[in-house]
This record gives C-alpha cells, sequence and structure tokens, in this order.
C-alpha cells in the first residue's frame, strides 16, 4: 500500500491532470476534497448553467469527464484505485469517492493516456479530413465507451441531416431564451487569468455547414479562422446509456472522457454537442434514432487530424481553486 503522503501527492496530481477536462461552457463545475487514502468529486452548483441546465445534466456529465481523467491520472502514477459513485444518498452534489487500494508498474498504455489529456482538445472548425475514419479506431471508441457503461451511437448518412434538423432547431430556441444569452455572455466574456470560460480564440464564425455547431459569439468577436473544412468525413457520436439519472449522467460523462481520450491517441480530432441534448423536442429527434433505444446524453463529432494547425489550448483554474484538503477524510482509512 501506498503511503499516506504519497497518496496525497498522487491525488493532488490527479486533480491537476484532471482540470484539463472538457466541461460545459468550460466551467469546471467541480470541487475535490483530498484526505490521505481518499478523494472526493463534488458538483460545484454555483457553476451550474440552470437556464439550458435545470436538471445539471450536463454538469455531472461534465463532472464524469473529470472523473475519468482523474481516474487515468492515478493509473498512470501507478495507483489502483477503487471508485464508489453516489454512495451517500443524503448528499446528492458528492459524486463519487476515489481511494487507493494498491499500486501498480504503469504500463505505456496508461502514461499515453496521459499524454492524450495533455493533447486533447474542442476543435469546432469543419473538419478538413479526406478520409474516413478507420473502421479498426471507430471499434476502438466503441469499447472505450463501453468499458465505461455506456455506448456510442455511430449516426448513418441518412440520420446526419435529422442531427442537423434538431441542432438548428435547438440554436433557435436557445437564441430566444434570454437567461441562456445572459450566461452566454459571461461564459465567453471570462478573462484568461479567471482560468475558465469559452475565449474567442477557440471559436470560429457561424458558416454554412453539413451540421452547425453551438453559436458562442452571437454578434461577438470569434478569433479561430474556421479553414476550408467541408465534414465530409465527419462521424457524429451520440454518447447513450441504457437509464437516465445522475449516476448515468456521470457515467456518461466517464465516456465521453474515454472516447475522446481514445480517439485524440488515435489520431482525431473532435468536438462536442450539447444544445440538441439541452432542448428537449432536439433531444427527442436525436433520440429518436437509437437503434437500441436509449438515452442521449451528448454527441461527439470526430474525424481523421488534418487540420491545418492545432486547435488553441484553453484556460484552467488553478488547482487550489478546485481542490482542498478534507477535514471530514478519515486521516488513515485503508
Ligand atoms: C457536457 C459537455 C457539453 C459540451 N457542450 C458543447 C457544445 O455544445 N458545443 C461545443 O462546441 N463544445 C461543447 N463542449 C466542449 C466544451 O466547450 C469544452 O470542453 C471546453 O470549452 C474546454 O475546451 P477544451 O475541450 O478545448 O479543453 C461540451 C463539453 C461537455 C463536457
Amino acid at each position: 500500500m501506498p503511503t499516506t503522503i504519497e497518496a496525497t501527492n498522487a491525488f493532488y496530481g490527479a486533480v491537476d491532470r484532471a482540470r484539463r477536462a472538457p466541461s460545459i461552457l468550460n466551467t469546471q463545475p467541480w470541487r475535490w476534497r483530498i484526505g490521505s487514502s481518499r478523494m472526493r468529486l463534488y458538483a460545484d452548483r454555483a457553476r451550474q448553467i440552470r437556464s439550458i441546465d435545470p436538471d445539471g445534466r450536463m454538469l455531472i456529465v461534465s463532472c464524469g469527464a473529470t472523473l475519468h481523467h482523474a481516474r487515468v491520472a492515478l493509473s498512470a502514477l501507478g495507483f489502483d484505485v477503487l471508485v464508489e459513485r453516489f454512495e451517500e444518498p443524503t448528499e446528492p452534489d458528492l459524486l463519487a469517492t476515489v481511494q487507493v487500494v494498491g499500486r501498480h508498474e504503469p504500463a505505456p498504455k496508461d502514461i499515453q493516456n496521459l499524454r492524450d489529456i495533455r493533447a486533447r482538445h474542442s476543435d469546432r472548425r469543419p473538419f478538413v479530413a479526406n478520409v474516413p475514419v478507420p473502421a479498426q479506431t471507430m471499434d476502438r471508441l466503441t469499447r472505450a465507451a463501453a468499458a465505461e457503461d455506456a455506448w456510442l451511437y455511430r449516426l448513418g448518412p441518412t440520420q446526419t441531416p435529422v442531427l442537423a434538423v434538431a441542432e438548428e432547431g435547438a440554436a433557435a430556441a436557445e437564441e430566444q431564451m434570454p437567461e441562456y444569452q445572459a450566461d452566454l455572455e459571461i461564459w465567453t466574456n471570462r478573462s484568461r487569468r479567471d482560468g475558465d470560460g469559452v475565449r474567442p480564440e477557440a471559436v470560429t464564425a457561424q458558416m454554412p455547414r453539413r451540421v452547425a455547431v453551438r453559436n458562442f459569439a452571437p454578434g461577438g468577436e470569434t478569433l479561430l479562422e474556421p479553414g476550408f473544412g467541408d465534414d465530409q468525413f465527419t462521424e457524429f457520436l451520440v454518447v447513450v446509456t441504457q437509464a437516465d439519472g445522475p449516476v448515468q449522467w456521470l457515467r456518461a460523462g466517464e465516456a465521453t472522457s474515454a472516447t475522446w481520450l481514445t480517439a485524440t491517441g488515435a489520431g482525431l480530432v473532435a468536438s462536442a454537442m450539447s444544445d440538441v441534448i439541452e432542448i428537449p423536442v432536439a433531444r427527442a429527434l436525436v433520440q429518436r434514432m437509437l437503434d437500441p433505444p436509449g438515452f442521449a446524453q451528448l454527441v461527439l463529432r470526430v474525424a481523421v487530424d488534418m487540420q491545418p494547425t492545432p486547435a488553441p489550448n484553453t484556460p484552467r483554474r488553478a488547482v487550489d481553486e478546485v481542490a482542498d484538503t478534507g477535514p471530514d477524510l478519515p486521516e488513515t482509512d485503508a
């Protein structure tokens, strides 16, 4: 078993890497409390975008992504962990407890996953790939999601236009929501020092596409050149769960992270789409296409990375802003 100091250091190291996880509007709606042999993940409700996420689905999916990032980091650091999710019914914001239960020699794959955390980012430009995603790579993505109790549904060529319609409807609905427009204004105008939010460097101007993406800058500045892609070989993957509640949202976030990191490692680019999930009519349209039926939690667009330049790195809050040492965690629990 690792010593107390080893485990605590590893937890801080894991939080450091887990900060890089994707989150809705880069809100990073999580808090970590670190003890000597376990660390706990809490939802940070102050960062919930209530206008479009009243139930906290997207908040918890985001937290699932950071949880998976933390698991990947701990594994790369050589720690075996046990994760308990939603263990305290009276404390719904306590999402997970990660406990160190042993040590192992990190495998090359563990180290690669750690690199993928650093390399992963959202690329919202139309993708320029002129070759399809290899079938073998698609299989790897599918397996990565399945290992997290979710599955990927790959939209077929006749279904992509339906996604485009759902996206158009969701965008139109959100454009008419003053509270959301106010939230968007806040989260797209954060200073780099805040360490969160979506900055103009990460956003392209709206343009005709096979399937539109969220408009982060209605009337505002966009600094990412869209380039000359046409999304011809872009795949649209729906992250699906078998039931629909906070546990599944967390698992969907873990599956999203697992899929996205695997995609990054396999040389793909990606970005997420959640407005089609946030707006119930759009979500119903997406959900109706699933076979077998399930609950749609997020859509990922992926393609072989032939982008002319990498998408920019996005800011994150400092470790001490998202983690503290928990006085309520027993010092030497095994
Ligand atoms: C639950 C969830 C919903 C998201 N929704 C969208 C979206 O609708 N459109 C988009 O472009 N990115 C979306 N993202 C990606 C985030 O905006 C992105 O992860 C964040 O801005 C940080 O940037 P990075 O991915 O480059 O690190 C979503 C991510 C998560 C986890």
